[in-house]
């Protein structure tokens, strides 16, 4: 993420990834969704945060995190004190899911990826970090973490902290925390302290760029 040449290439670099995964058949997922939905924003970014797999929304906008779960994000990044604009966002996954139900055909509801799917689509998430060089790299929720670090990764017990490990063979500096879905689905009264262990796990991030 350093230096203006550096930002230069990284998204030249990401747009031509990004060509490259719409018309991506790595698993079957690509026949239902709309369209594949990309990583976004500044490829200079010194912040990489990953999530799961795309929305209703974002599925059908194109763009990752544009829906509920982005606003609780983009507003927890701003009062963790990093810069929205500033940060790279991207999935685990970078095709919507539909649920296919017997008798019921296809719905709009949330299914997590199976570990293939997000094997078969770790190539790009590989890509964007080498592109994007991030000084950290912040891991949205369970299914992020096992898509990165295998099934034994427990969000529970490994969220703000920041410590260096190997992401598809490189070495990164990684803060897991919550997926930002979590103070969506909380009850009324836990919401708000659910919320602030976000923002709190942001803020390890944050001050990780000094
Ligand atoms: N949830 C995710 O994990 N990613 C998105 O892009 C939107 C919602």
């Amino acid at each position: 993420a350093e230096g203006a040449g550096g930002t230069a290439a990284g998204g030249a670099g990401l747009t031509a990834l990004r060509e490259a995964a719409a018309g991506c058949r790595g698993c079957p997922l690509h026949r239902d969704a709309t369209q594949t939905v990309f990583g976004a924003g500044d490829a200079g970014a010194r912040v990489l945060l990953v999530g799961e797999q795309p929305g209703d929304q974002e599925d059908r906008r194109g763009e990752p995190f544009v829906g509920p779960a982005g606003r609780v994000l983009t507003a927890a990044l701003e009062e963790a004190g990093i810069d929205p604009d500033q940060t790279y966002v991207t999935n685990a996954v970078k095709h919507f899911k539909w649920a296919h139900e017997q008798g019921r055909g296809k719905r709009r509801i949330h299914r997590p990826p199976t570990l293939r799917e997000m094997g078969a689509c770790a190539p790009w998430l590989t890509a964007e970090l080498a592109l994007t060089e991030p000084e950290v790299l912040v891991v949205l929720g369970a299914t992020a973490g096992k898509a990165l670090f295998g099934s034994g990764f427990r969000v529970t017990r490994e969220r703000g902290a920041c410590t260096e490990r190997t992401v598809h063979g490189r070495t990164e500096q990684v803060v897991p925390t919550i997926h930002p879905s979590a103070v969506l689905r909380a009850r009324e009264g836990d919401r708000e302290a659910v919320r602030g262990g976000l923002v709190a796990d942001l803020r390890v991030a944050a001050r990780r760029l000094g």
